[in-house]
């Protein structure tokens, strides 16, 4: 059985993807430090796996605790979801965002080097191609430095992966995630959005709810065919199966040296309104909103031609946006009656 740290594995995409790979035996090491996560996601994954990972609740940052795990466990890889994730708060908090999300991922990089191990997979995202010239954006759609910190942190991460590879004769795989969404379908797993959320669908889902008066869309007057902004949404449960599929051809590969990249992504654009419409036919709820002001920074349209991970990988998203929309709905009510 092949032993992998999970960064971050207590947050929303981490978490998920721990389920999948303890479904496909792989025993699973989580270091998170619960900087924006919480215990009972722990619990949860045990319920939903049927097998508790081993959980260490430190922050990456400090080596020596994690010197420690390596020592304790043969490690055979890792995916490394642990980061500050907000855009907004990224532009007032730059070197907090760098501090954080490189240096973990650089000690980190340091045991593999020292221990020679291989097979590190990271969490990127879309935002390194900024407003794409084309769409859909592949691979080869050239890259374009983010306007916000925590994206820098992403382009940046890249390059150090990249290099680490080259130098160190190792197999990485860069995974540009583009909008996840969703949640478990047990509703026991799921995105805990901290503050006014950042992204659109908990912001839908708060609305829905009551937490929040009313969805603020921002802009309408986008080169779209509605007006309002055009994303990729993926479902979360089929990125994390996407994570599965990327160790186990990096683990098969006969070659010192890989770098893979793939975007992950469903190939299709959904306007915000697209999205409202599709969260209210779902669950039969209104979601109230407001046509706000463009917010500084948003691109207009991003959305994926994913064709290399389905022929690489085997991979292609599955779940519809409705569906995905649905889970997102009974994670709430879930939330809400852990109250
Ligand atoms: N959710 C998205 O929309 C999205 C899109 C593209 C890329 N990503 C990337 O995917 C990864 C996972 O995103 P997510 O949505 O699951 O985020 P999340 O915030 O839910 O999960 C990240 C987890 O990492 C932990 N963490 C952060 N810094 C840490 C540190 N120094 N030491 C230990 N633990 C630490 C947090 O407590 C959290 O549980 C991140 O790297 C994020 O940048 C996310």
């Amino acid at each position: 059985m092949k032993t992998i740290l999970v960064t971050g594995g207590l947050g929303y995409i981490g978490s998920h993807t721990v389920v999948e790979l303890l479904q496909n035996n792989f025993h699973v090491i989580i270091v998170d430090d619960m900087s924006n996560s919480e215990k009972f996601i722990l619990d949860n994954i045990e319920k939903v796996a049927g097998k508790r990972p081993v959980f260490f609740p430190f922050d990456l940052k400090r080596k020596e605790l994690l010197y420690q795990v390596f020592e304790a466990y043969e490690i055979d890889g890792c995916i490394n979801f642990a980061a500050f994730k907000a855009v907004g708060e990224s532009q007032e908090k730059p070197l907090d965002y760098y501090e954080n999300n490189l240096f973990s991922l650089i000690n980190i990089l340091q045991e593999f080097k020292a221990r020679n191990i291989s097979n590190f997979i990271f969490s990127s995202s879309c935002t390194v191609y900024g407003q794409a010239d084309q769409q859909p954006i592949d691979e080869n759609t050239p890259l374009k430095m983010p306007e916000s910190s925590y994206g820098k942190t992403k382009q940046m991460g890249e390059e150090i992966l990249k290099d680490f590879a080259t130098a160190y004769k190792k197999k990485v795989s860069l995974l540009r995630y583009f909008n996840p969404i969703g949640s478990h379908p047990t509703a026991l797993l799921g995105e805990l959005p901290i503050g006014v959320p950042n992204n659109l669908v908990p912001y839908v889902t708060q609305t829905a709810s009551g937490i929040r008066e009313k969805l603020s869309i921002w802009g309408n007057d986008y080169d779209t065919p509605d007006g309002t902004a055009v994303r990729d949404y993926v479902y979360v449960v089929d990125l994390a199966k996407a994570h599965v599929k990327a160790l186990q051809k990096l683990m098969a590969e006969n070659s010192d040296t890989v770098i893979d990249i793939y975007n992950l992504g469903t190939g299709k654009g959904s306007s915000v309104l697209e999205v409202v419409e599709s969260f209210e036919r779902a669950n039969e709820v209104k979601v109230p909103y407001q046509i706000c002001e463009r917010r500084a920074g948003d691109i207009t349209i991003a959305y994926a031609n994913a064709d290399k991970a389905e022929r690489e990988l085997g991979w292609k998203a599955e779940t519809s946006l409705d569906e995905a929309l649905r889970t997102t709905w009974e994670w709430q009510k879930y939330l809400e009656s852990r109250k």
